[in-house]
């Protein structure tokens, strides 16, 4: 079922950092840049590597296996080898919450 549900204190991602959260068995990486924040499936659609732990350039965060890149703010696909655009989640802050709009 698709709902909002919280995923911690938004101070605790300050600007600049990264946390992975684990919802319902979905590793969801959060990202704060710039005060903003965004979500993505921790799952690269290449071959299941572990985006969280990739180089964040601007919103495009590269994959450590391989290279490919996605865009943060949409999951889409900026470079090979991933084809796939990887599962992006709508997110917001109320009352300092961070809640994440889960829809897998
Ligand atoms: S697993 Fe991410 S580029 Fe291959």
């Amino acid at each position: 079922m698709a709902e909002w549900v919280s995923a911690g204190r938004a101070e605790a991602i300050g600007p600049g950092d990264r946390e992975v959260v684990e919802i319902d068995g979905v590793y969801i990486a959060i990202f704060n840049v710039d005060g903003s924040y965004y979500a993505v499936e921790d799952l690269c659609t290449h071959d299941d590597g572990p985006l969280a732990e990739g180089t964040l350039d601007g919103y495009e965060i590269e994959c450590p296996r391989h290279g490919a890149r996605f865009d943060i703010r949409s999951g889409k696909v900026l470079r090979l080898p991933a084809v796939t655009p990887i599962h992006h989640f709508d997110v917001r802050v109320q009352d300092g919450d961070l809640q994440i709009y889960f829809d897998l």
